[in-house]
Order: structure tokens, then C-alpha cells, then sequence
């Protein structure tokens, strides 16, 4: 009643005694018009693009320069496979068609036989989620996301009105009893899943498990959108398993991929994977976003792709060096820091002793690094005691931004361990 009161005062509801309340005509035109990107303020990583903050080092983005030998001469290179193009308007919805080729040979190399029309291609993986996100989630529907997840993700789905509900998530990739509990609980549109070299763990969910994903998809009707946008980022020679598509009935998985991680984000080429049917819908999609993705990106990358092999090597041999450093610099700085090795990928997922990654994240600001707290990759406010460390910057930028989270914590140390005594003493 005190409601209804409140909302009459503002002239947001009008009431008629014996025919109930309703909402007043101009109520829209008087509703407080909250801008939408305020929202995105909380993605640390989206605000440093956005704002970029002199003077510290930027511990946030897991992105990587280009590889060293994608350099100018090439781009140079690749340009003269323009020509043909020149003569034809350069919209191309899908993508070029000798792209789309390579994409599907990489996939069916990957243990997932594709053919040119099942491939979009995409402005990045990013770009391949905000269209999925757009065909398949109304407002009101649920999405499920691992907890821990890639926090872009996070604000990109929140964006269009969905309700996101979590499922935890392992060394062993996504918790299968947690997927089918969510499942039966929620009745989700999609399930959006990072199975390989997961960002932020860094881990690779097995063959069986993904096996298991595609026909829970075939059995509750919902869309799993796999985002494979580092998969191409292994630490080893382990064979990698195929993606979820491979063992699903068509129509129920998309696959993002992307160039972005294993060679340069600076491209903006990737790519999603579907039925010829999801294609065609996303295509339309994506034809009024932006008419097609730029010519000359995808030239280069249809010569980068026919090689990846030697790129893939190549990215590795940095990565690894990346990691060894970062793990050296953690050893001898913050012994009191874990971690679980990760399988590849392009963070560390550390755990504080004690204390919590917000606050330490405050505190490495005054000390001239930025952090991502851990809460940041969870939709449900968990994880406050991880950070995502990435390893992608070069390692002598590494080792300073380490040695500055190191004095950091030195500082909030103190604080955390005052509070964790204190909850000792209360439990
Ligand atoms: C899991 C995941 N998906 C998608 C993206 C976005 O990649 P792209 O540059 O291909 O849009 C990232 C970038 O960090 C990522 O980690």
C-alpha cells in the first residue's frame, strides 16, 4: 500500500476507487533515464580501454601484441591480395569466402568438420557473442555462465536483459551436477561456456564432458555457445579436444573463434560456427550491426591462417616465457600467493592467503599497478579472494608489475589479516 502511495505521489500510477491502479499514461516519459554505460564501469579491463590510467601498469587485459614477425612488410605482402577485391563493393555479411574456407578448414582440423556456409566471420569473438546473445536471449531469459568466466562476457549478456545464474566450474571444466542442477532449476535460452584454456583457469575441459554438454543441449533445447577464442593458446603438445560442436547435433552449439589471442587483436577477426541455418540468421544480424567486417583485416588473415601452425609455435614460445617469468616474480615476491598451473591460456588465477582482492586492487592502484579483482569474473559476487593475473605483457613489465603488487600487499597485508583474526575469533 505504501508503495502503490509512493508511486500515486510521483504521478507514476493513477488509482480509481472500484476499478484498481494503473500505470499513468506519460509514466515512461518520467522514469529517471539511467545511462547504460554507467553500468560497465565495474569491468575494470572495458574502463582502462576506455580511460586509460597513466602511470601504472596495466595488470588487466589477458591481450597480446602482435606477433613479432606479423610486421609491416606482411601487411605489405597481404595487400597485394586486394587487387580482385577492389572491383566489388566490399560488403561481404559472411565474410570473404576464401576466409570462410580457411576458418572451416582450421575447425575441421580441430576435430570439427565445417563447411564454408557453417562459418560467419566476425569482428573478433566479441562480436560473435553479441550477435549469438541477440538471436537467441529475450529479456527475462536465463543465461548460464561458468563462475569463474570471461568478465566481458559478463556485462556484454547482462546487456541484453538476461538473467545470469551460475555453474561452477573446475580444473575438470564445468561442473556437470551443477550444469544439470541449473538446468532443471532454470530452463536456460543458452549456456555460454569457455572449454578451452578457460579464461581465467586456464583449464581444458575433457572430451567426456563435453560429450555430455552437447546432448544435455539436444535433451533441454537450449543453445550452447562455446567460446573457443583461446583455443588455439596450448602450453604443450597434449592433443586438444575437439570443441563441444564436434560431438552435438547440429542447430545446438555455436562456436566463437577468433585471431585475436594466437596472432593480433588488433586485426578484429573471428569467427562463429553453426548450422548453415544459425549462419544465414546471424548473417542478417550482423549485416545491420555493421555490413560486414573490413576487407583488408580479412586478407591478412587468410594468409596467417593458411600458416597457423608456425604462429601457433611462435606464441607459444612467448607465452611460456611470459608465464615463467610472472611465476619466478611470485615465487620470490608473494611465496604466499597460489595457483594452479594453467594448461595454456593467458592468466594466472591467484589466490590470496587472506584478505580481499578489491581491497588489495585499491591499494596496487596507490602503488602504481592495476589489478583485476577476482569478483569481476563471477556472476554472482564470488571469488573475492582471486586476482587474474595475465601473463601477456612482456616479462620485464611483468616483473615490475609484480614487484609493485608485492609492495601492495606488504601495505594491506595488515588489514586482511586483523579482519581474518577477527573472524576467527567470531566463528
Ligand atoms: C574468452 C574470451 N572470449 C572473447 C574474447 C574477445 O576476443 P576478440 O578480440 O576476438 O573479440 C576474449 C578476450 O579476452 C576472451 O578472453
Amino acid at each position: 500500500m505504501a508503495a502503490l502511495a509512493a508511486l500515486r505521489d510521483e504521478g507514476l500510477v493513477t488509482s480509481r476507487h472500484g476499478s484498481g491502479t494503473r500505470v499513468a499514461v506519460d509514466a515512461r516519459r518520467r522514469l529517471p533515464r539511467t545511462d547504460p554505460s554507467l553500468a560497465l564501469r565495474r569491468n575494470v579491463v572495458a574502463e582502462a580501454f576506455v580511460d586509460p590510467n597513466a602511470g601504472a601498469i596495466d595488470l588487466l587485459g589477458a591481450s597480446v601484441e602482435a606477433l613479432p614477425s606479423i610486421g609491416p612488410a606482411l601487411f605489405a605482402e597481404a595487400m597485394a591480395d586486394l587487387g580482385p577485391h577492389l572491383s566489388h563493393s566490399g560488403y561481404h555479411p559472411f565474410g570473404l569466402p576464401e576466409l570462410r574456407e580457411v576458418v572451416a578448414a582450421h575447425l575441421a582440423h580441430r576435430g570439427a568438420p565445417t563447411r564454408p556456409s557453417e562459418v560467419l566471420i566476425t569482428n573478433g569473438a566479441q562480436q560473435g557473442l553479441a550477435l549469438a546473445a541477440s538471436l537467441l536471449l529475450r529479456p527475462g531469459d536465463t543465461v548460464l555462465v561458468e563462475t569463474p568466466t570471461y568478465l566481458t562476457a559478463i556485462d556484454l549478456l547482462r546487456g541484453t536483459g538476461a538473467r545470469l545464474a551460475p555453474v561452477a566450474t573446475g580444473p575438470e571444466g564445468v561442473d556437470l551436477d551443477a550444469l544439470r542442477e541449473a538446468i532443471e532449476r532454470h530452463a536456460p535460452a543458452m549456456v555460454y561456456l569457455v572449454p578451452t584454456f578457460h579464461n581465467p583457469l586456464g583449464t581444458v575441459m575433457p572430451a567426456s564432458t563435453r560429450r555430455a554438454v552437447a546432448a544435455l543441449a539436444s535433451r533441454h533445447g537450449f543453445t550452447v555457445v562455446e567460446d573457443e577464442a583461446l583455443a588455439e593458446l596450448s602450453f604443450t603438445d597434449d592433443p586438444v579436444p575437439p570443441p563441444i560442436a564436434a560431438f552435438a547435433e547440429p542447430g545446438t552449439v555455436l562456436t566463437l573463434g577468433s585471431t585475436s589471442k594466437v596472432l593480433w587483436g588488433g586485426l578484429r577477426v573471428g569467427w562463429v560456427r553453426g548450422s548453415d541455418e544459425l549462419v544465414r540468421r546471424l548473417g542478417r544480424l550482423k549485416t545491420v550491426a555493421d555490413l560486414g567486417s573490413a576487407v583488408p583485416s580479412q586478407v591478412v588473415a587468410v594468409r596467417l591462417l593458411r600458416d597457423l601452425p608456425r604462429y601457433q609455435r611462435e606464441r607459444r614460445a612467448l607465452l611460456i616465457a611470459s608465464r615463467d617469468a610472472v611465476v619466478a616474480e611470485l615465487a620470490e615476491h608473494l611465496p604466499s600467493f597460489d595457483f594452479a598451473m594453467p594448461a595454456g591460456g593467458l592468466s594466472l588465477w591467484l589466490r590470496l592467503p587472506c584478505g580481499n582482492a578489491s581491497e588489495l586492487a585499491q591499494v596496487a592502484r596507490r602503488h602504481g599497478v592495476a589489478i583485476v579483482p577476482g569478483h569481476l569474473a563471477g556472476p554472482d559476487g564470488g571469488h573475492g579472494n582471486r586476482v587474474r593475473l595475465p601473463i601477456t605483457r612482456l616479462p620485464g613489465e611483468l616483473g615490475e608489475g609484480v614487484r609493485r603488487l608485492a609492495r601492495a600487499w606488504e601495505a594491506y597485508q595488515p588489514t586482511a589479516e586483523r579482519r581474518r583474526t577477527a573472524l576467527e575469533v567470531l566463528v
